[in-house]
C-alpha cells in the first residue's frame, strides 16, 4: 500500500451530509482492508458518538492535540466500536464540547494551521486513510484540515442553494493552501429520482465543476438517516440497503482514484 490520503469532508453549509459522508465512508474504507482513522472535528461530536462506545476512555482528544503540539497523538487513537464490537481497522480521534473553546484558543498560537499536520506526520505510516469530520464553519479546526489534506470532499445537496456558498468555500482552501491549485472532488447527497426539477437545476449548477463531481450519487434514505439514532454506519445498521450499496459504491470509487 503507498501512502496515506488525508481526506477533510468540508463544507460550511451545516446538514449536507459531512458527518454521514465522514462515517460511513470510513467504515467502507476499513471493510475494504484500509487502514482508516477518522478524526472527529466538530465540537457536536456526532462521528464520535458513532464509533466510541470505548471501554476505555480515549487519554487525549482532538482537542489536546491543538492545545499542545507536544501531546501524543497516540494516545488520541482509539478503536472504533460499533455495538461494542471492535470495528477491524478502523481507529477514531474523537472530539467534545470542549473542542468549541480549543478553536478560540488556537487562533492566536502560532504556525496554528500547521498543528494537525505536524500531529499527523508522526502516525501516518500507520494508515491508508485519514478522514476528516468538519465543522459547518470556516474556522481555525477546518482550516487545520484544509492544511493537511491531500484531497478536500465536498458533499452538496439537491436544495436550491446547495452551491450558495461554494466559490467561499474555495477561496478559503486557496487562501490556506497559498494555491488555486489543489485536489478536491464534490459527492452529490441526498438524491430523490422524484424530484425532477430542482434535480435538473443542481446538475445545471454543477456543470463548471463536472470533472471534479464523483460518479457516485447517495440517494435520500431513511435507513440513512435512522442509523446514527442506533449509533451506527449504514453498512451494520441495514447491510442490505441501498444506502450501504451507495456507500459501497463511493468508497469503491475513492479507493480507485487514490
Ligand atoms: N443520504 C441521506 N439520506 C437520508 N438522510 C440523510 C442523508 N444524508 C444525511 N442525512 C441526514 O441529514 C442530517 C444531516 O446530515 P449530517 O451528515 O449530519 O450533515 P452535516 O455533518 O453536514 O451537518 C442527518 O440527520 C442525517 O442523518
Ligand atoms: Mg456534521
Amino acid at each position: 500500500m503507498g501512502r496515506c490520503m488525508k481526506l477533510a469532508v468540508l463544507n460550511q453549509k451545516g446538514g449536507v451530509g459531512k458527518t454521514t459522508v465522514s462515517v460511513n465512508l470510513a467504515y467502507g474504507f476499513a471493510h475494504e482492508g484500509k487502514r482508516t482513522l477518522l478524526v472527529d472535528l466538530d465540537p457536536q461530536a456526532h462521528s464520535t458518538i458513532i464509533y466510541s462506545s470505548p471501554p476505555k476512555k480515549p487519554e487525549a482528544t482532538v482537542k489536546d492535540l491543538l492545545l499542545s503540539k507536544t501531546s501524543d497523538i497516540r494516545k488520541a487513537i482509539i478503536p472504533a466500536s460499533v455495538n461494542g464490537q471492535p470495528v477491524n481497522g478502523l481507529f477514531l480521534i474523537a472530539s467534545n464540547i470542549h473542542l468549541a473553546i480549543t478553536a478560540e484558543q488556537i487562533i492566536a498560537s502560532t504556525h496554528r494551521e500547521k498543528l494537525l499536520h505536524n500531529h499527523f506526520k508522526k502516525i501516518e505510516k500507520d494508515f491508508d486513510f485519514i478522514v476528516m469530520d468538519c465543522p459547518p464553519t470556516l474556522n481555525v479546526l477546518t482550516v487545520n484540515a484544509i492544511y493537511t489534506a491531500d484531497l478536500i470532499l465536498i458533499p452538496t445537496t439537491y436544495s436550491v442553494n446547495a452551491l450558495d456558498g461554494i466559490a467561499d468555500l474555495f477561496k478559503s482552501v486557496s487562501d490556506v493552501k497559498e494555491s488555486e491549485d489543489f485536489a478536491f472532488l464534490i459527492v452529490r447527497n441526498g438524491y430523490d429520482a422524484r424530484n425532477k426539477d430542482s434535480n435538473r437545476f443542481i446538475e445545471e449548477n454543477l456543470e463548471p465543476y463536472r470533472q471534479y463531481v464523483l460518479k457516485t450519487i447517495i440517494r435520500r434514505i431513511e435507513a440513512i438517516n435512522q442509523a446514527p439514532m442506533n449509533r451506527e454506519p449504514i453498512f451494520t445498521f441495514d447491510p442490505t440497503s441501498r444506502g450501504t450499496e451507495d456507500f459501497q459504491a463511493l468508497t469503491s470509487e475513492l479507493i480507485a482514484y487514490a
